[in-house]
């Protein structure tokens, strides 16, 4: 029989509950504890969802009955709990970002391999059909080749939300603003579509929230495979239009945003073309495919992760979302940081000089 896999969460505040409501939707899985120093919050969650409450998740992680670890906590914190739980011997699902910091990123990849364990991190944005179905696409060169990438991830949060928990807005726990906490899921987008980035150069700057991180940012982005584009991350744009990603190639262009695919145009093919003797322009614009429509953000997203993780560390199929692809997240965002500190292009490769992985 299938074993069970007993899962601990560090964290129970707002994301932990789509956790816990992925861990209860799979049969292979339950709801063994967990950990929050909030007087009474772990024992309250836990009679909600199941398992045992407790404040601190050092003792959590310690529990034989605890086989994986989702860390739910603030950004901040995401190394030191992660970390922790992988030297117990846990597997472990991490929130995004995986890590605030570069160093403690790479730390988390040494680890995991060091002690056999399995490490996912979470971007359920990437379990989605829309996604799935134009990264095969732009696999298959059916847009040719990607020249251009504009990636806006316009959100709006107001004053109040940054007062509403004190990790929030703060270099130490949130670890930026729009770009590592926001933009954290587009720049995953991305990078599942296109690619790995070479350089960027990029201006982060806090012009209308009482912030110590930036809530604008825009860069410029130079990828592996030759491509340019851009990069926008906004707290401060309202209405907030949350992810959108157009992509150009030589061939077609298409649009994704967070209600799925908006545009699908394709040129004809030299076939088509000699076929029909049309104008080569005329397929421009052309929408071959219409949208696809989610239903916001429940917990389905979640779900699909906690099932494909099970099956990770089982090794029935890779990982959506894994460390490498979780440290590429961070990699580009800090770099981002970086480029607007020192005013200058960011090759992404130096950033990692030095580092122990
Ligand atoms: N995947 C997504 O779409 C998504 C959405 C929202 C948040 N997140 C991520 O989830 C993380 C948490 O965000 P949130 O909105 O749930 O925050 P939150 O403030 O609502 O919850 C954080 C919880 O962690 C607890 N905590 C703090 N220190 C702890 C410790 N030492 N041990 C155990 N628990 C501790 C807090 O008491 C709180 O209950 C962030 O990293 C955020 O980026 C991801």
């Amino acid at each position: 029989m299938a074993k069970t896999f007993g899962f601990g969460i560090i964290g129970a505040g707002v994301i932990s509950a789509y956790h816990a409501e992925a861990i209860k939707a799979n049969p292979d899985a339950q709801i063994a504890a967990v950990a929050d120093p909030i007087p009474g919050r772990a024992a309250e969650f836990a009679a909600k969802h199941g398992g045992r409450g407790f404040e601190d998740w050092k003792e959590m992680v310690r529990q034989p009955d605890v086989d994986c670890v989702c860390v739910c906590t603030p950004s901040g914190m995401h190394a030191e709990h992660a970390l922790g739980a992988m030297e117990a011997g846990k597997h472990v699902n991490v929130e995004k970002p995986m890590a605030i910091r570069l160093a403690d990123a790479a730390k988390m990849l040494k680890i995991a391999r060091e002690k056999g364990v399995t490490l996912a991190v979470v971007s359920q944005l990437r379990t989605t059909e829309p996604i799935q179905k134009l990264r095969k696409a732009i696999g298959e060169g059916v847009f040719g080749k990607i020249v251009n990438v504009d990636v806006l991830i316009k959100y709006w949060r107001n004053q109040a939300y940054y007062d509403s928990a004190n990790w929030r807005g703060t270099w130490a726990m949130d670890g930026g603003g729009s770009t590592m906490n926001q933009g954290c899921h587009g720049v995953d987008e991305m990078h599942f579509l296109v690619g790995p980035v070479e350089s960027i150069y990029a201006k982060c700057e806090t012009v209308a929230h009482s912030i110590e991180v930036e809530d604008l940012a825009v860069a410029l982005v130079k990828f592996k495979n030759g491509a340019l584009g851009h990069i926008l991350t906004s707290t401060v744009t309202n209405p907030g239009t949350g992810n959108r990603i157009e992509i150009n190639g030589t061939q077609g262009t298409a649009v994704l945003d967070d209600k799925g695919i908006q545009s699908w145009a394709v040129a004809p093919s030299k076939e088509e073309l000699a076929k029909e003797t049309i104008d080569p322009n005329a397929g421009a614009g052309k929408n071959v495919a219409g949208g696809s429509a989610v239903t916001g953000f429940d917990a389905t997203g979640h779900t699909l992760q906690i099932g494909n993780f099970i099956k990770a560390i089982r090794g029935e199929e890779p990982l959506i979302c894994s460390a490498q692809d979780g440290f590429q997240d961070v990699l580009l965002i800090i770099s981002m940081y970086e480029s607007s500190k020192q005013k200058k292009e960011i090759i992404l490769a130096d950033m990692c000089k030095g580092l122990e992985m």
